[in-house]
């Protein structure tokens, strides 16, 4: 199959309509989408992400008055959340309809939603006349895209188009709140930081352990993950020493001088800016996961606001 990468939102509502699935820009990362009521285009994205079937996938809408056809019984909290965050990187997990294929939300009777920030692809929502469902578009386990080439990369001659919207803004996956008895429970920590969510629903639980059946598959241990074998510290001179002779990279957040002390070096942002760090998580970890390092040792980033989610992210990369 030939694979296409452009601008034209006219292709991309031709290949949804024939029932195929393609790369879609976000604000977060690029995800793999199809039409939300073809069965059998829905079960193709499993199939090409080799994604068990037991992990749900969000469904992306453009406007508020699609809200009712996916989900009900919605809390008020959830209401603040989605006029404060939507079009953003916020997916809510709410009742879903009867409408919604089982297929999409595993079998539960839950469905994840949100209004993505992104130009192109809330106009090629505009374009057709039913939601799209897009996992991120990588392989099971592997690092999300924040970028048209990554999605080449991954899936070249598997899918026909890949709707170019250049870099993603925001570089790492929505954050996720679900409810129980209308109490906020956020299940994965994304580009909207906790704090931020707290501003408006007051404290929240955040469920972002990895129990044995997790309500966000995202939250599995392993996850996220480069080939090559990676560590976070807060120590990273430490590390380096420990390592000393290996082929090694270096993922940093505060600048150094152990540049010559690693084959490699990416500093996530030279102003400490977070929202910069997590725009370049994603491209940096690809770019050193393919230089054959024998260890990639990452940087622990402040515990506040977005260097929450991205230790998490590096967390679940380091697990065994
Ligand atoms: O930023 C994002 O959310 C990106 C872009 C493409 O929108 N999408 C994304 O999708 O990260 P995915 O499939 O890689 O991760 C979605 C997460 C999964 O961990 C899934 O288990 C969880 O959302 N999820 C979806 N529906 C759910 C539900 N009904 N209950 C609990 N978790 C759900
Ligand atoms: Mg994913």
């Amino acid at each position: 199959m030939f694979t296409q990468i452009s601008e034209s939102t006219n292709q991309a509502a031709h290949f949804l309509k024939l029932g195929k699935a393609i790369a879609i820009p976000t604000e977060t990362v690029y995800g793999l989408a199809a039409n939300i009521y073809d069965e059998d285009a829905i079960r193709s994205i499993f199939t090409l992400k080799q994604r068990p079937l037991n992990n749900p996938l969000i469904v992306h809408i453009h406007s508020f008055s699609q809200l009712n056809e996916i989900a009900q019984n919605i809390p008020e909290a959830a209401f603040k959340l989605a006029e404060k965050f939507w079009p953003g990187p916020l997916t809510l997990v709410l009742d879903k309809t009867q409408g919604i294929p089982d297929v999409i939300s595993a079998g539960k009777p839950t469905v994840g939603i949100r209004m993505p920030n992104h130009s192109l692809t809330l106009e090629l929502l505009q374009s057709i006349s039913f939601p799209l469902a897009a996992p991120s578009a990588n392989p099971f386990m592997r690092i999300s895209p924040t970028n048209p080439e990554r999605v080449f990369e991954y899936f070249e001659g598997k899918i026909p188009f890949v709707l170019d919207g250049g870099e993603c803004a925001n570089g790492i996956e929505s954050t996720i709140v679900g409810f129980n008895n209308n109490t906020p429970i956020l299940y994965r920590l994304g580009a909207i930081s906790v704090e931020e969510i707290e501003d408006i629903v007051g404290e929240v639980e955040v469920m972002n352990n990895e129990n044995s059946t997790p309500n966000a598959p995202g939250m599995m241990k392993k996850h996220y993950s480069p080939r090559t074998k990676l560590i976070l510290t807060d120590n990273v001179s430490d590390e380096i020493e420990l390592h000393k002779g290996e082929k090694m990279g270096l993922l940093c957040f505060n600048e150094s001088n152990l540049e010559d002390s690693v084959f490699s070096m990416k500093l996530l942002s030279k102003d400490q800016n977070l929202e910069e760090a997590a725009h370049n998580l994603y491209e940096f970890l690809q770019e050193l996961d393919s230089q054959d390092l024998e260890i990639i040792i990452a940087e622990k980033l402040p515990n506040l606001g977005l260097g929450n989610s991205i230790n998490d992210r590096l967390q679940r990369a380091a697990s065994e």
